[in-house]
């Protein structure tokens, strides 16, 4: 016999399920994160040309649609979602990154460059057309990206490379719209469109486009685990955060250009 009956506890909980989801609250604790590294700290850029590159790279980074505009579709900076620059871990950061590079990519199903690597990101993320090898833009981008090796071995990633792991679970879209609608929407906005140059948007035609790493509810429910809400972050469960990706990925966005499927 246990020393609470079912009966005498079920009432209480049955009335806090309800309120919660009326609430629109999670039912479910936090996902347990894995520690960060220290924060990184930059190198100095140096002087000269090389120096003018890296800063080149670090605007178009933080600033996308201004610094190539030639083939930005959008208006997301690398930033919005490699968080900080790219240096925040768990936020798939650029550090000692290129030396990570060529490497397998299994969506491309061969051998990738840093260059395309990024050419993916402007053709499905950036909703553009990917830079060319000799551009200014690109080579900006590589050098920056550079810059943010601490000189580890290759081979050696950086610990909080990538996002976090997430378990495989369904997603239920409509109590992620209600999740949505209480800890997102008043910055993302009610119709997803965010606040251009500030808030990035979740869905409609100014977001990413249906080819982009974020459009898979995992990726994104493991970006959000980690980094969101922005105010509170490492307070979202793996199940709240499947709702709330299985949501937005429910919503239109722009179509990937079938011309870069290589890409
Ligand atoms: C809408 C979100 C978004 C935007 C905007 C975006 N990316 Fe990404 N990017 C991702 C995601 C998601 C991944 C995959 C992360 C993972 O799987 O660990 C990724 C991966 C990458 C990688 C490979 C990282 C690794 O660890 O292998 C590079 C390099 C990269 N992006 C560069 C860029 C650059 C440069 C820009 C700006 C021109 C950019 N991205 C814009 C979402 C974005
Ligand atoms: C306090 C404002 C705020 C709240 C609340 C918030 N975000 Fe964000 N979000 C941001 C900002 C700002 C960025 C851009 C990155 C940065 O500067 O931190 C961002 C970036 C993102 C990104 C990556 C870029 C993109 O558009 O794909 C996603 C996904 C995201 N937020 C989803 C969410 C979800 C889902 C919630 C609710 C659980 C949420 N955010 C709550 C402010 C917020």
């Amino acid at each position: 016999m246990p020393f609470v009956s079912r009966r005498r506890i079920s009432a209480p909980i049955a009335a806090y399920l309800l309120l919660s989801l009326l609430a629109g609250c999670s039912v479910h604790p936090p996902a347990p994160q894995p520690a960060a590294p220290a924060p990184f700290v930059a190198a100095p850029i140096p002087a000269g040309e090389r120096g003018q590159q890296i800063r080149l790279g670090k605007l178009i980074f933080d600033d996308t649609p201004t610094y190539a505009h030639a083939y930005a579709g959008n208006q997301f900076t690398c930033s919005d979602c490699h968080l900080q620059s790219g240096t925040i871990a768990y936020a798939s950061p650029m550090i000692d990154l290129a030396q990570a590079f060529p490497a397998f990519s299994q969506r491309a199903g061969h051998v990738i460059t840093l260059q395309q690597r990024i050419q993916e990101c402007f053709t499905r993320s950036e909703n553009g057309q990917p830079p060319p090898l000799d551009s200014k833009e690109l080579n900006a981008l590589v050098a920056y990206i550079d810059s943010l090796s601490t000189g580890a071995a290759r081979g050696h990633s950086y610990p909080g490379r990538g996002l976090v792991p997430v378990p495989a679970l369904t997603g239920h879209p409509l109590t992620g719209r209600a999740l949505y609608a209480r800890q997102c929407a008043a910055c993302h906005g009610h119709n997803g469109a965010g606040v251009p140059h500030v808030l990035p948007p979740m869905w409609g035609p100014g977001s990413y486009n249906n080819g982009a790493g974020m459009d898979k509810p995992p990726k994104m429910a493991a970006f959000l685990i980690r980094n969101m809400p922005q105010n509170h972050p490492g307070t979202l469960s793996p199940q709240d955060a499947y709702d709330i990706a299985t949501f937005i990925h429910s919503m239109p966005r722009p179509a990937f250009n079938p011309a870069y499927k290589s890409y």
